[in-house]
């Protein structure tokens, strides 16, 4: 809870100031029927015009700064909650961003979606009601029981009897609830889960015909959403009629108590209708107790899911780097002896003693089955994951040893999922230098092959994608994501089957603008037709994470078998299809 501190210091005032002015609206509550009583028994009964409108003329006013007290307190607490939230919210999502990749895999992105909506939202609601409530209905409580008994405190033992029975009851109706509302959260969360996935492959979803089995994989959530609710609110409304009856119950109780007294000529007309006001009152201040803790039980499993996200413990950090200043400036890589899984209990590792050189300026080609660990072994440069054993070295120095900013920047990257984003062209293609000049940009884009189609577009560069890059081809996507890696001006670049939708004569002009236009960089392309990385210095042939080949494409296809697998079977089948 400490770690909550932090976003109530700087809003203290309203933190203070909301429940202080709700208590102006309980004195008002309290007092108000004192004064109708006043009007029944001396105004009403005495015929005394000016002692009414004067008890009115205070009622009034009391009426107003209630008033003026409710809006103030609600303000404040409105405030004091939506500022707490956001807050929050903002460092959840800090929080999210430093996420390494083997973080985000722990987390469903769903879940993390709702927890940075809903399950703050629910907190911010429990904090704006408790900020109302929390002085309001004990104030009420406390101020009605002794209005109460200063006005007849024999009437009042009543309440005495009432109030255990209350409490029992409300007992009760939280011991069954919260379960209950611990458990329709996580249906909320699945269901959330389902429909984010939904939206997100809504176009594998209609290209797989598989409506129908979302569709009924949805409606089997929200029906299960659907029972939890019910079952949660079904002990809260059942509490509403029980409270009610009893209410109403005290209230013919009292009557009927304070009838005799008022036959006997002990109690004045006028405080019977006070003294009920006050009877009202106090189970209602009890019921506004039990509302709070309801939502409050609900709110704490809300709680529970935003701490695990800030506790979640960041696993690759660049904090302890020895050189923060060193940029990538040949840019030679060298992996010694690299093992790693992704389950650290795992026994089968996905990469295992991997070892190879690759000099400044050098093309290296990968080739291997899927799921071989292509992927995965350069994700260890800019280091997305972190080695388990041995070492990745970029210019001789550990890349543990750099700081994140100044790797990542010296490592161009297009990611076998590469994605564009909402946006013109030349915005997408500026995330790779935000201060790149036209010719720079122009320049990246030639060399891999986009310009030619971007200028034909009406808009060119200023036309706008839609999320995702929906509006451009796959291969064009591509293009798009090689020229964005080109303008950082890497001096490694990383090429993760990224020509795959590309047709095989502009994959060879952007093979060729390579060898023009990246002299120094260092090339790594990962590809699946072994024309794309046949001119390569040296291609590495991956194998169930093992390196079962390395060297020249002449040199594999004399000695290496399974080099000479995959060459011979794409040869037969540009055979068979020309
Ligand atoms: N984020 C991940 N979490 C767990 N396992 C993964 C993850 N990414 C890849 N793998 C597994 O690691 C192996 C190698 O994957 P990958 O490097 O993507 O292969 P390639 O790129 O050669 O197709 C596969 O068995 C795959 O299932
Ligand atoms: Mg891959």
């Amino acid at each position: 809870m400490k770690r909550y501190w932090k976003y109530v210091k700087p809003y203290l005032p309203a933190f203070i100031i909301g429940p202080l002015l709700m208590i102006v609206e309980v004195v008002g509550e309290v007092i108000l029927p004192k004064f109708m009583a006043n009007i029944i028994n001396v105004g009403a009964a005495q015929h005394n015009v000016p002692y009414i409108i004067g008890m009115g003329a205070a009622m009034v006013v009391t009426a107003f700064l209630m008033m003026a007290g409710g809006i103030g307190g609600a303000y404040f607490a409105a405030k004091a909650a939506i500022s707490f939230a956001s807050d929050l919210r903002s460092d959840v999502f800090d929080k999210v961003q430093k996420f390494s990749f083997s973080n985000l895999d722990q987390f469903s992105t769903g879940s993390l979606v709702t927890r940075l909506t809903n399950d703050i939202t629910q907190v911010q609601n429990v904090i704006n009601m408790a900020l109302r409530m929390m002085l309001r209905a004990p104030g009420m409580l406390i101020g009605a029981l002794f209005m109460a008994f200063m006005m007849n405190a024999q009437l009042a033992l009543v309440v005495l009897v009432v109030i255990p029975i209350l409490v029992l009851l409300i007992a009760l109706v939280i011991r069954t609830a919260f379960p209950r509302f611990d458990y329709m959260q996580k249906k909320l969360d699945a269901l959330n889960s389902t429909i984010q996935e939904m939206l997100t492959n809504v176009r594998v979803i209609k290209s797989f015909v598989r409506g129908e089995y979302e569709e009924g994989r949805f409606a089997k959530a929200n029906e299960e959403l659907k029972k939890s609710s019910l079952d949660a609110f079904k002990v809260v409304i059942l509490n509403m009629p029980i409270m009610m009856l009893l209410m109403n119950a005290t209230t013919l109780g009292i009557v009927w108590f304070g009838g005799k007294q008022i036959l006997a000529g002990t109690m004045p007309v006028g405080d019977l209708t006070a003294f009920t006001t006050y009877i009202v009152q106090i189970l209602m201040s009890l019921m506004m107790l039990a509302m709070v803790l309801l939502q409050s039980s609900r709110a704490l499993a809300s709680i529970h899911r935003i701490t695990e996200v800030l506790d979640t413990q960041v696993n690759l950090t660049d904090e302890h780097c020895a050189f923060p200043e060193k940029t990538v400036d040949s840019g030679n890589v060298e992996f010694k002896d690299v093992t790693f899984r992704y389950y650290k209990e795992n026994k089968e590792a996905v990469l295992s003693h991997v070892s190879f050189r690759a000099e400044s300026g050098q093309t290296i080609g990968i080739i291997g089955g899927t799921g071989s660990g292509k992927t995965t072994l350069v994700q260890m440069i800019p280091r997305l994951y972190d080695v388990d054993q041995g070492e990745v070295l970029v210019d001789g120095v550990n890349v543990k040893d750099y700081s994140l900013k100044h790797l990542r920047d010296g490592v161009g990257m297009v990611l076998q999922k590469n994605v564009l984003f909402s946006g013109t062209i030349m915005e997408n293609l500026m995330w790779g230098d935000a201060n790149a000049s036209k010719e720079a940009l122009l320049e990246a884009s030639k060399a891999a092959q986009a310009d030619p189609f971007v200028s034909t577009f009406t808009d060119g560069y200023l036309t706008e994608l839609g999320q995702g890059g929906v509006n451009v081809s796959g291969g064009q996507k591509q293009r798009l994501c090689i020229a964005r890696a080109l303008l950082k001006k890497p001096r490694i670049l990383i090429l993760d089957d990224s020509t795959s939708a590309v047709d095989t004569a502009t994959e060879a002009k952007i093979r060729e603008s390579f060898g023009s236009t990246l002299k120094d960089t260092t090339k790594i392309i990962i590809a699946q037709r072994i024309t794309s990385v046949m001119e390569a210095d040296q291609i590495l042939v991956l194998d169930e994470g093992e390196l079962v080949g390395m060297g020249s494409h002449e040199a594999l296809l004399k000695e290496c078998e399974p080099y000479q697998e995959i060459y011979y079977s794409q040869m037969d089948k540009e055979v068979s299809a020309s």
